[in-house]
């Protein structure tokens, strides 16, 4: 296999096997509508050689939104012509673009969404801190329901298919994991596999049904998580072989909650900007700050996983002895040598790009043109801590 050959996603064409991952960009405004910043952010990221694009995660509905302001939603008929504009800019570059569509579940606050935090269960995100409220068969009902209208929305703003967060702790990953989810209805964990994915069953199912078989369906997991009641190999290759049964066209392995978000981004952990940006902990007390800094951080901070390089590749391999589907492996990935190593050796099918392309929109033209290029991104994670503010999502910190 070879980094720039055209490949399928699906029965959708890409010109080469590099995807720009999810990153959420704050580039909407308070209902959901796209601005020109997010016009203009992925007509860039299209002109320079990226093969597929994968919008940052997108709320199918208000109870479903982020906390961090500036977020897209897909959660009306309405938003449909607004993204028509975004997917004709990114097809005049022959490049596919597909919509990362999301509900955050417990992890959100009340106080950005307006609506009651809910969940599988009633436990709680340490992180964000809100008891949710839980669900019931029929509001889950609902949600998948809300799954498929939202995709179908993003088929008809001309989008070449949609990936459906299945990571990071969002509502999808609660059901999977039986450290959050304690049901014991038809939406509970099977005691066989030791994962819970009935609701993601049935938000694919629903999402073929309205979206047709011709429309890519990708779908993001995280292989593991940093919980006591870690997730294992073994559910991670009974999800694979979950999914494996199903009708989708591309695996995404990442790793992690945003309980830690820091180990699904891994890097470099900036205190003091934490300290002054983040709605948590920002705080004008010197007291506090110190505080923080002295008994708080420390605790996260030996949680915290290394930045390796691809340190996501050996699950993407994992994977692939279970499934025939694609997979994208996402996480440390910035040099080319890294890239063209990890298909060429069929490691993985493609390889999933978030911070170099924030640091470098060009990034991939500048590996096609020299094979020992590497991004110039320092892993300061300063992009990932501002998306809690009312800035859009750029390199703070790029020369
Ligand atoms: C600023 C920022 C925003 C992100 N937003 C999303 C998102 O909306 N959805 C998602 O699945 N992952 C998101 N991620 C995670 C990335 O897709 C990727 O999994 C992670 O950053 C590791 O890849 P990298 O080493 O290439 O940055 C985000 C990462 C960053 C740095």
């Amino acid at each position: 296999m070879e980094v720039f050959e055209t490949t399928k996603i699906g029965k959708c064409e890409l010109k080469n096997r590099i995807i720009r991952s999810a990153t959420f960009e704050g580039m909407c405004d308070e209902q959901g509508f796209p601005t020109s910043d997010y016009y203009s952010f992925y007509e860039k990221l299209a002109q320079n050689e990226v093969g597929g694009i994968i919008t940052g995660f997108s709320y199918i509905s208000t109870e479903g939104k982020a906390m961090q302001p500036g977020q897209a939603g897909i959660d009306s008929e309405e938003k449909i012509p607004y993204f028509i504009k975004l997917t004709d800019n990114v097809h005049k570059h022959n490049c596919k673009i597909f919509m990362q569509i999301a509900h955050t579940g417990r992890q959100t606050r009340k106080q950005e969404t307006g609506k009651d935090v809910v969940g599988c269960s009633p436990k709680k995100s340490f992180y964000f801190g809100s008891k949710p409220k839980v669900l019931t068969s029929r509001e889950i009902y609902e949600i998948i329901e809300q799954f498929g209208y939202s995709a179908l929305y993003a088929k008809e703003a001309g989008f070449d298919g949609i990936q459906i967060h299945a990571a990071h702790g969002y509502l999808i990953h609660q059901f999977i994991l039986p450290s959050i989810n304690t049901r014991d209805d038809e939406f509970g964990v099977d005691p066989k596999t030791k994962i819970g994915t009935k609701f993601l069953d049935l938000i694919i199912d629903k999402i073929r049904q309205k979206c047709g078989n011709e429309f890519s369906i990708l779908i993001k997991i995280s292989w593991g998580d940093d919980y006591s009641d870690k997730f294992s190999k073994g559910q991670f290759v009974n999800l694979i072989s979950f999914l494996n049964t199903k009708m989708i066209d591309a695996i995404e392995i990442s790793y992690g909650t945003m309980d830690y978000a820091l180990n699904v981004f891994r890097g470099d952990f900036p205190a003091d900007l934490i300290l002054s940006k983040n709605p948590f902990y920002k705080t004008k007390s010197r007291f506090l700050k110190i505080l923080n800094k002295t008994f708080v951080f420390p605790f996260f901070k030996i949680k915290l996983k290394p930045l390796k390089p691809m340190y996501n590749l050996e699950y993407a391999v994992l994977a692939k002895r279970y499934t025939h589907i694609p997979v994208i492996s996402v996480g440390g990935f910035r040099g080319a040598d890294e890239i063209e190593y990890s298909i060429k050796t069929k490691k993985t099918d493609f390889v999933g790009l978030s911070r170099a392309l924030i640091n470098e929109p060009d990034f991939v033209k500048k590996i096609k043109k020299n094979g020992q290029y590497i991004s110039k991104c320092k892993n300061c994670n300063y992009c990932a801590i501002m998306c809690d503010t009312n800035n859009i999502t750029k390199c703070y910190t790029a020369s």
